[in-house]
């Protein structure tokens, strides 16, 4: 079976690590094929809990290969930790190859991050300051370095040489800040790049082989398509190319759209959101107080996994879940965090938007329609029972059944996964993700 994709429907975090790692057992390659260390994926499993910004989820599989593609941009510093992090607790990493075509997270993408934050003041888009939006926008504006630069000595003294020019006066004259040391700069990447020299590699030829051969390869997104430069919530999104949605994912890793088998759309059973930006459903009160909360005796509270922001919590947004299925083709629902929404005495599905006084199904264009549109709820009853042990539909109570059945009907998507805890066997496989 050829490729599958993995995406969020939702902001982000919706539990795409977590799915991955259940689902890359099936796999012969995982592949991380988008953005840049703004991601934060968690994995709980044998060894313990971990949080991936740049390494695919599947990495704990000593024997399947592991791919961070063209289409991610790399700081070299964040990599080299994970890489440090993960063989420091013994996870075999020697099937990781980084393509050569990736672009660099480079220091002033990093400053530059920070700098346009401020000078947006109010309209501040609450970016994770990790110098990935700047990193894909210079890719586009044809100014980026990438990963067979930084292993080109001469090639990428050169680049720096012309590139830091401009971004030094644009650091100094236009955001009056300090200019960044070229030496300094060149003596850092140098060393990273003989640090990552051994894992890079094609990793279009490798992914476009395992293709022709029939092998199962599973591209693992990141962030979620309401993040999506075109179909998100424009301008609080992310700047990644290719686009954060399953489409991008051929993009992103070198395939056409014929290889591409299925499309798995992660979704909480709620809605968080981390940054600035409209949020039809949030949940202001002591109400998103406690879905924030629910998880902090296991670890699981809505704070991010990159920033550590507390997540702004809310109710299961149908309108948006169902402009999502459409917009990324979705096979199958992986429902996660179930177990979180035990314990409250009613639950509520977002099923339209009031605006202006008219009722609305999808959601509107721009960033004032969706900041004043007024979530209309269905209710349900919750249920009070500890979910976490379930295995089967039929293990969790009547209501939450009925609540994941609406989740269905609203998106038109079978949900086949549900996941009710952190770790990896803490899941209901409801049809086989995988033939
Ligand atoms: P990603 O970016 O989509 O991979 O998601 P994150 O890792 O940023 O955030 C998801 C959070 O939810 C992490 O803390 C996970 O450990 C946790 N998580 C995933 N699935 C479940 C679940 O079913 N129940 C609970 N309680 N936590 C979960
Ligand atoms: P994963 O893969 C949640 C959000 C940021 C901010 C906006 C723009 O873990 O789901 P950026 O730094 O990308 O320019 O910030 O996008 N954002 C994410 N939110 N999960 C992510 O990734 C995100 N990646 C970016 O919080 O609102
Ligand atoms: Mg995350």
């Amino acid at each position: 079976m050829p490729a599958t994709v993995i995406i969020g429907g939702q902001w982000g975090d919706e539990g795409k690590g977590r799915v991955v790692d259940y689902a890359a057992k099936n796999s012969n390659i995982i592949a991380r094929y988008s953005a840049g260390t703004n991601a934060g994926h968690t994995i709980v499993n044998d060894l313990g809990k971990f949080s991936l910004h740049l390494i695919p989820a599947g990495i704990f599989y000593s024997d399947k290969k592991c791919l961070i593609t063209h289409g991610v941009v790399i700081d070299p510093l964040k990599l080299l930790e994970e890489i440090s992090m993960l063989e420091n607790r013994n996870v075999d990493i020697r099937n990781l190859t980084i393509s050569n075509r990736a672009h660099l997270i480079m220091p002033w993408h990093r400053i530059i991050d920070e700098l346009e934050e401020k000078r947006r003041g109010v309209n501040a888009i609450g970016t994770t300051k990790t110098g990935t939006s700047p990193a894909f926008i210079d890719k586009v504006a044809r100014s980026g370095i990438r990963i067979a630069d930084l292993m080109d000595k001469e090639k990428f003294r050169e680049k720096i040489n012309t590139i830091l020019k401009d971004k030094n006066d644009l650091i100094t004259k236009y955001f009056d800040s300090e200019p960044l040391n070229e030496k300094l700069i060149l003596q850092e990447y140098e060393e990273h790049a003989i640090g990552l020299l051994k894992f890079v590699g094609d990793t279009m030829s490798i992914v476009q082989e395992a293709d022709s051969k029939g092998e199962n390869i599973l591209l693992e997104g990141a962030q979620g398509s309401l993040l999506d430069i075109d179909t998100g919530s424009y301008p609080y999104v992310t700047s990644a190319v290719p686009a954060s949605i399953a489409a991008g994912a051929c993009i992103g890793v070198g395939l056409g759209p014929k290889s591409i088998s299925k499309v798995i759309g992660v979704f909480k059973s709620y809605q968080t959101r981390v940054g600035e930006g409209p949020m039809p459903t949030e949940l202001k009160d002591s109400m998103g107080d406690k879905l924030r909360n629910q998880g902090l005796e296991d670890g699981t509270a809505e704070y991010g996994t990159t920033t550590g922001r507390p997540r702004r919590c809310g109710w299961f947004d149908g309108v948006l879940a169902n402009y999502s299925a459409k917009l990324n083709g979705m096979d199958s629902i992986a429902l996660t965090r179930l177990d979180t929404l035990s314990g409250f005495e009613e639950i509520k599905i977002c099923t339209a938007y009031e605006i202006d006084g008219q009722i609305v199904n999808s959601p509107p264009a721009t960033f004032d329609e969706l900041n004043s549109s007024k979530a209309i709820y269905e209710d349900f009853a919750g249920w009070q029972e500890d979910v976490s042990e379930a295995r089967q539909f039929n293990d969790l109570p009547k209501n939450a059944q009925i609540f994941i059945n609406k989740i269905a009907s609203l998106t038109d998507v079978p949900i086949d996964m549900i996941s009710v805890g952190p770790k990896r066997e803490q899941a209901i496989i409801v049809k086989k993700l995988f033939d």
